[in-house]
C-alpha cells in the first residue's frame, strides 16, 4: 500500500463539492473481543459508519455530504426521493435536509403490511425531522418512480427547483463517499498494526462499489465481500463495476471495473428484501450482548450472519483479522420489535 497513492486519493476526493453534515469524520476502526470469542473467529474489528452522526447515523450520512452538495450545485430548493418506509437513505435524508434547511418530499414504499400504518423507527424519524412523507398503495417501484416524477412536475408549477438525487448519472457520487470510508480503514489498519484479510459489508451497489474503488486506488490487499439485502438482482454485480467506472472518470483517476471484481452474496436474504432471518436476528442480539454495539434487522444483521457463517464453515483463519464495516441502520429496530425480541 503507497502513501502516495492515499494522498492522491484524498486529493481527488477533496476537490468534489460537499457539505458537513457527519459529526464523526473518520469514524472509528475498533476491535471485538468477546464477540470473536463468541463465534470463534479470527480477531473481528468493526469500522464504526454507523457513528457517522447525523440522525443516527449510518453509511448514507457519508454520501449525502457529496450528493447534497450537487443537488445545492443545481440551485435545488426542494428535494424528491423514496425507498422503503422503514429506509436508512430517507431518514439520514432527512436530518441532513433538515439541517441544510431544504424542505424534502418522501414517496415510500410498504415492504410489510404494518408498513401501511406503523409509525416507528426510521419513519418515525422521518417525520420528526420534518419531511413530507406520503406511504404509497404498494411495493412497486416502477410506480414509485412515476410518483416521485409526478410530485417534481407539481412542485416545478408551484414555481419550485425540485431535485432526485442518486439517479444514474450521479449515483457514483454517493459511491465516491465510500471511496474515502475505504482509504481510512487502510490507514486504521496500518495505525494500528493490523492487516485485515477482508472487509466484510452488507451491500447492494454504492458502498461495495466505492470501498472497493478506493481499496484497489491505494494499492490495498484487502478483499471485500459484500451481503446483498436483495433478492434475485444478478445484475448487481454489472451495476457495481459501472457506479465504480463512472466514480472513478468523475475523479479523473485510470481505473477500470468489471463485474468479476466484485463478490457479493445473497445467501443471507431469507424470505426476501425487508424480511429479518433468524440468522441475522442471532446475529444481532450476539453483537448487542457481547459488545454492545446495535446492527440492523434488514442490512447489517444479515451480513453479520454471512460473516458468522463463513467462520463456522471454517473459510477464515484464526490469525488473520478482519474488518466489519457497520453502515448502520439501529433504528429500524423499533420497527421490528417482535421480531428482535423472539415474540
Ligand atoms: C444499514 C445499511 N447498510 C447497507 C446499505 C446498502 O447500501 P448501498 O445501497 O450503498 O449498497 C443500506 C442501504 O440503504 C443500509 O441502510
Amino acid at each position: 500500500m503507497s502513501s502516495e497513492k492515499e494522498q492522491a486519493l484524498a486529493a481527488a476526493l477533496s476537490r468534489l463539492p460537499r457539505v458537513k453534515l457527519a459529526s464523526v469524520l473518520p469514524t472509528p476502526l475498533e476491535e471485538l473481543p468477546r464477540f470473536s470469542a463468541a463465534v470463534g473467529g479470527p480477531p473481528i474489528y468493526i469500522k464504526r459508519d454507523d457513528l457517522t452522526g447525523l440522525g443516527y447515523g449510518g453509511n448514507k450520512t457519508r454520501m449525502l455530504e457529496f450528493s447534497l452538495a450537487e443537488a445545492l450545485r443545481h440551485d435545488a430548493d426542494v428535494i424528491v426521493t423514496g425507498a422503503g418506509v422503514q429506509s436508512n437513505y430517507c431518514r439520514q435524508m432527512a436530518a441532513a435536509c433538515a439541517r441544510l434547511g431544504l424542505e424534502l418530499h418522501l414517496l415510500l414504499r410498504p415492504i410489510r403490511e404494518v408498513d401501511h400504518h406503523q409509525v416507528q423507527g426510521n419513519h418515525l424519524l422521518q417525520w420528526l425531522f420534518g419531511a413530507k412523507c406520503t406511504i404509497l398503495p404498494d411495493a412497486d417501484s416502477e410506480k414509485q418512480g412515476k410518483a416521485i416524477l409526478a410530485r417534481m412536475e407539481e412542485l416545478k408549477k408551484q414555481g419550485r427547483r425540485p431535485y432526485w438525487p442518486r439517479q444514474a448519472d450521479t449515483v457514483d457520487i454517493d459511491a465516491l463517499a465510500y471511496a474515502e470510508s475505504a482509504l481510512e480503514i487502510a490507514q486504521q489498519s496500518r495505525a494500528q498494526g493490523i492487516s485485515p484479510s477482508h472487509v466484510y459489508l452488507a451491500a447492494l451497489d454504492t458502498t461495495q462499489s466505492g470501498v472497493v474503488l478506493g481499496l484497489r486506488f491505494v494499492e490495498s490487499q484487502i478483499r471485500v465481500k459484500g451481503f446483498s439485502p436483495f433478492e434475485k438482482w444478478p445484475q448487481r454485480f454489472e451495476n457495481m463495476a459501472r457506479i465504480a467506472n463512472q466514480g472513478a472518470a468523475r475523479l479523473g483517476l485510470r481505473m477500470e471495473f468489471k463485474a468479476g471484481d466484485f463478490d457479493n452474496d445473497d445467501s443471507q436474504v431469507g424470505e426476501r428484501y425487508g424480511i429479518p432471518t433468524p440468522q441475522g436476528l442471532e446475529a444481532l442480539r450476539l453483537l448487542a450482548r457481547t459488545e454492545g454495539i446495535l446492527l440492523d434487522p434488514v442490512y447489517t444483521s444479515k451480513a453479520v450472519a454471512g460473516l458468522i457463517a463463513e467462520v463456522r464453515a471454517g473459510k477464515l483463519g484464526r490469525d488473520r483479522p478482519v474488518v466489519f464495516l457497520h453502515t448502520g441502520g439501529s433504528p429500524a429496530i423499533f420497527g421490528y420489535a417482535p421480531e428482535v425480541l423472539g415474540a
